[in-house]
């Protein structure tokens, strides 16, 4: 029995068939086992003798067992780790990428240039009171920029902000001059929109204050910020223009080679040297806030752009909706670009 035993472990092709060998031999009511279940049978004289050989005979096929058992196991982990090899030189799937989108890397350009310059940048609420958003910013009652047409207001009297202009009287009314800073945001006009026209669009607003800054200290800004944009050749010019909060108010150009060639006047924004209403809106709030009255007497400059029109001329994108529809097609091109 042990012979044949051992004859048919070594040959169990697999595991479950050397656990069926395992049961006919050693089992509950295993061949061997029943040998050893007969022993109470037999003549006391004769039972040590035979439960010393069928122990023998136990032993011999559990080692067998054993033996082949683990030659069976290795066999399968072999099997298996040749199965699932990964060939690691293979080509990887890609991830899609994520971009940067192009207004925010205008402005990111932008602020480059102006933290270079030491401003600090800063942002503030889209939800603005009618105060910060016209009246400090000597915009009266009366201005045609109030109208219902052009402001969209919330049931509550707030309104959400048509210019990031609010900042300036946000940043003056915390801050002490003299000052630089930035702020850089989205706002919104209820107007009928097309290819240059969205209700909401971006700014970035520069304000800075201190004693004895002149029109000549604004101009040179926005020169350096042109240069910075296109190259030191750039230049810019300044044309007379009207904003409430500046007094005397111009307009600002940029004088650049678009892609085809062509040397270009492209406006960009407004800017001023700070009304004396702006100053005195200013005190009073800081006076109510319990600070000092402080800017009364201060000269400072401000500007205001919009990064939508540098991004559709060095983009090459027609229509400034694209932008914000959230195209892939459009959107998309932008993949992997990260400034
Ligand atoms: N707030 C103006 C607008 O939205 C832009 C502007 C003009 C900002 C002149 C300024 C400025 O700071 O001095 O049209």
């Amino acid at each position: 029995m042990q012979q044949e035993a051992i004859q048919e472990i070594t040959q169990a092709p697999t595991l479950e068939a050397l656990q069926q060998v395992k049961t006919k031999y050693v089992g509950k009511s295993g061949l061997v086992t029943k040998e050893l279940g007969a022993l109470g049978k037999l003549p006391p004289e004769e039972r040590r003798a035979r439960g010393a050989e069928i122990n023998a005979v136990r032993q011999a096929i559990d080692a067998a067992l054993q033996e082949r058992e683990g030659i069976l196991k290795r066999a399968a982990l072999d099997e298996k780790l040749a199965s699932e090899a990964i060939d690691v030189t293979l080509p990887g799937l890609p991830l899609p990428a994520g971009g940067l989108h192009p207004i925010t890397r205008v402005y990111d350009d932008l602020i480059g240039i102006y933290q270079r310059m030491g401003y600090e940048v800063v942002e503030g609420p889209e939800v603005e009171g009618e105060h910060h958003n016209f009246e400090a910013l000597n915009i009266p009652w009366y201005h045609p920029a109030r109208d219902l047409q052009d402001t969209f207001w919330l049931e509550d009297g707030r309104l959400l902000r048509t210019h990031t202009s609010n900042m300036q009287i946000r940043y003056m009314v915390e801050h002490d001059p003299p000052l630089k800073m930035v702020s850089r945001g989205k706002v919104y006009r209820y107007e009928a929109t097309d290819a240059t026209h969205e209700s909401m669009f971006h700014q970035l607003e520069g304000l800075v204050v201190g004693e004895g800054i002149s029109m000549a200290d604004l101009k040179g800004t926005i020169a350096e910020m042109a240069r910075g944009l296109y190259g030191p050749t750039a230049q810019v010019r300044f044309q007379p223009s009207y904003y409430p909060f500046v007094e005397p108010g111009a307009d600002f150009a940029v004088y650049w080679n678009n892609p085809r060639g062509e040397s270009k006047w492209l406006e960009l924004g407004g800017c001023g040297m700070v009304h004396p209403n702006v100053f005195r809106a200013v005190d009073d709030l800081r006076e109510a806030a319990g600070r000092d009255r402080i800017y009364e007497g201060m000269t400072g400059f401000a500007f205001g752009l919009g990064p939508e029109r540098i991004a559709m001329l060095k983009y090459k994108i027609p229509d400034i909706r694209y932008f914000y529809a959230n195209d892939p097609r459009v959107i998309g091109q932008f993949r992997g670009e990260l400034g």
